[in-house]
């Protein structure tokens, strides 16, 4: 076996949607120098398209609907069954969009991580972009955190910022933002895997 793989720690990806984070994450993960490697990628949603672009790049993926007749605590009893099978250390939200609940959180050991799309711990919640150019703010950016149970709130690893022009929407904030939400999460990632615990700043 050679060397790098006995060190690996695992990484597993909670997704909703695009995916574009995980996929920056996964690509990260495949030069010689990282220390983790991405063992699945989970949905909640079958039509996500992040999930498509793991299996292109060869990534195990799995889908455990939360909807009317699969509850979410359902959803985490599994996930939890999976992360310990595959002895994730690192669970990464990228674009999840389920609150998981404290007991799930209790009973992993891991390190869970997010990423939100504001200077937190400024706007909290859904629709930052929108929510920035109603307060007429000059910069906007996007924050790591550790995930603890209440929403957007834990530990802050690192930070991001842009800067609102005139003329700027919420698509093309978000747009604008996606690029460099990519840079700070994988640079967060190899930070908190090499037991670094400096607060990363990307402006
Ligand atoms: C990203 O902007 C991420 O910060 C945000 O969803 C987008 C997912 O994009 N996350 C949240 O709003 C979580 N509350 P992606 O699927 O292309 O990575």
């Amino acid at each position: 076996m050679n060397d790098r793989l006995k060190i690996l720690k695992n990484i597993a990806i909670l997704i909703s949607g695009t995916g574009s984070n995980m996929e920056a994450i996964i690509n990260d993960t495949l030069s010689n120098d990282h220390p983790g490697i991405v063992k699945f990628v989970l949905s909640n949603r079958s039509d996500a398209l992040g999930l498509l672009k793991a299996k292109e790049l060869g990534i195990k993926t799995f889908v455990f609907p939360v909807n009317r007749t699969n509850s979410l605590e359902n959803f985490e009893k599994k996930l939890l069954k999976l992360l310990t099978n595959k002895k994730i250390d690192l669970l990464c939200l990228a674009g999840f969009m389920k609150v998981l609940s404290k007991k799930f959180l209790v009973n992993f050991k891991g390190n869970v991580l997010n990423i939100h799309p504001s200077i937190l711990p400024s706007l909290k919640g859904l629709n930052t972009h929108k929510r920035i150019l109603k307060k007429k703010s000059i910069t906007h950016g996007a924050t790591v955190h550790k995930v603890i149970p209440e929403l957007d709130s834990g530990k802050i690893l690192g930070q991001t910022t842009i800067k609102i022009r005139k003329g700027d929407t919420p698509d093309k904030l978000a747009k604008k933002l996606i690029k460099k939400e990519h840079y700070l999460y994988i640079k967060v990632i190899r930070n908190i895997m090499t037991g670094k615990n400096k607060i990363i700043q990307i402006d």
